[in-house]
């Protein structure tokens, strides 16, 4: 077949309650005593990670203050300062946390106290936290970060070393190596990431450059903004021998680029694009949901993925520009609009996907009906009919042939069936109405038969949920 497993993306103050409308006195016996609060909850219930994420608190705001000493063993040291709102009232909370370790928690300014078990920081501040209430978590930790093994199969998720560094591919659920968070799509936050390096080295996030200010021993803190909703798994840090390229995109956001020197010349065909494909997705998905663009290119030869971290994805090394219009769909598709739980990855997968095989068309590389041929050209005996895209059932599936593959079929068969100009439409109105929010499945096959007035819900059957290769295609 073609080679697929290659294009494969190489591929609070605690806050008091008092209670109006009683005698002063009973007021003031309300004012004094404690809120009463209950555990928050340890999980989300997402039907292939039940343990990601943690209910009681939406997070507000990520300000990481971190060191990276590559060469050291305590790798990754500092602090990360959580704002976040009580969702109802919080005896203790947890956070997710791979291995690291913690010194400190202060809760509102106040020592809390912190137990660890497996992926679980569990926090409980000196008074409950009244549901509502902001408050602020400051935790200090260090360690030396690894990758979350097994997930996902072969795919490398979370901190990932080079030769000069690391970087962060924090999806599924990665991002738990790097910092302490609520690890779900359910609660996006933003970021600000100020990072210090040894001198020679860089270190690189999300959102918009601030500047560099040389610290202690020859260091250099590195500091970035991110004001766009992310959620952690699109948070990225890379910390390594980089240049800064900056420039604007058609609509005038900024672009920076970090480029590992390896790749600098290999690497100008593509980021020169990253304007034209920015244009081309507006125009087909809608305005660009990030304040911030560009790329990181490290130098990970073993690293076969990429991944769409917000407003300036990560690539272990030169990124053809087909590869990077997939990353670049995902700041709609993923990033903007969320899928509300892991089975559901095909709204991220099949969209970038089919958006890389329209990027290529455009460009008069292969066509749309070309890729599709291609994929089609499988034979039914391959093991690739087998997992049903639409509904991976194990982790391991999540980021397989199936759901990239077969998911950008599922699309085209749609727009073959609704037209182009229905097709945009109706690619336009879901990045609208989910934007910044959680979708689910159903609701864009509904949209297609709303929008195009045609039974489209069949396609979906056959394409996306059902069994084995299709008879026709
Ligand atoms: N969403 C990424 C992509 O399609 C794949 C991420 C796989 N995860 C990983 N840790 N390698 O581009
Ligand atoms: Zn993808």
């Amino acid at each position: 077949m073609l080679e697929r497993r290659e294009l494969l993306i190489s591929m609070a103050v605690v806050a008091v309650v008092t209670t109006s409308g009683c005698s002063p006195l009973a007021a003031d016996a309300a004012a004094q005593a404690p809120v009463r609060g209950t555990p928050g909850s340890a999980g989300v219930g997402d039907s292939i990670f039940p343990g990601a994420g943690n209910g009681g608190y939406d997070v507000a705001h990520y300000a990481l203050d971190l060191t990276v000493e590559p060469k050291s063993r305590a790798a990754l040291s500092g602090t990360s300062t959580i704002t976040a709102k009580a969702t109802q009232n919080l005896s203790r909370f947890n956070l997710d946390l791979s291995r690291l370790t913690v010194e400190r928690v202060e809760v509102d300014g106040t020592t809390a106290k912190f137990s660890r078990k497996g992926n679980e920081l569990t926090i409980t501040p000196s008074n409950p936290i009244a549901k509502g209430a902001k408050f602020a978590t400051v935790i200090t930790y260090h360690g030396t970060p690894k990758v979350l093994p097994g997930l996902i199969g072969g795919s490398q998720d979370g901190w990932i070393k080079t030769d000069d560094g690391a970087f962060v591919m924090g999806e599924p659920l990665g991002a738990m190596t790097w910092h302490p968070v609520n690890n779900t799509v359910h609660d996006p936050a933003t970021y600000d990431v100020a990072v210090t390096v040894p001198a020679g080295l860089t270190g690189v996030s999300n959102g918009r450059y601030v500047g560099k200010e040389s610290a202690d021993f020859g260091r250099n803190t590195f500091r970035w903004s991110n004001r766009t909703q992310t959620i952690p798994y699109a948070a990225t840090l890379a910390v390594g021998k980089f240049t800064l390229e900056t420039g604007k995109t058609k609509a005038g956001v900024p672009i920076v680029n970090a480029v590992d020197p390896r790749h600098h010349a290999s690497s100008r065909k593509a980021l020169e694009e990253i304007p034209a494909i920015i244009a081309w997705g507006e125009k087909l998905f809608g305005p660009y949901p990030v304040d911030s663009a560009g790329a990181i290119i490290d130098h990970a030869p073993k690293i076969g993925a990429a991944l769409e971290t917000i407003g300036r994805p990560v690539y272990g090394k030169t990124p053809t520009s087909t590869v990077m219009a997939h990353e670049y769909a995902h700041q709609w598709f993923g990033n903007s609009v969320r899928f509300s739980d892991w089975s559901q990855i095909w709204l991220n997968e099949g969209f970038a996907t089919y958006a890389m095989w329209m990027w290529d068309e455009e460009r008069g590389r292969a066509t749309t009906q070309e890729w599709f041929d291609g994929v089609y050209r499988v034979p039914a005996e391959d093991k690739f009919w087998a997992p049903v895209p639409g509904k991976p059932a194990t982790g391991k599936e999540l980021f397989g042939d199936p759901v990239y593959y077969r998911g950008a079929m599922v699309l085209h068969k749609v727009r073959q069936a609704v037209g182009d100009k229905v097709f945009s439409k109706i690619l336009k109105a879901w990045t609208a109405e989910h934007r910044n929010r959680t979708a689910v499945i159903e609701q864009f096959i509904s949209l297609t038969e709303k929008m195009s007035g045609k039974p489209t819900r069949k396609i979906f059957d056959v394409w996306l949920f059902g069994k084995g290769k299709p008879k026709k295609p």
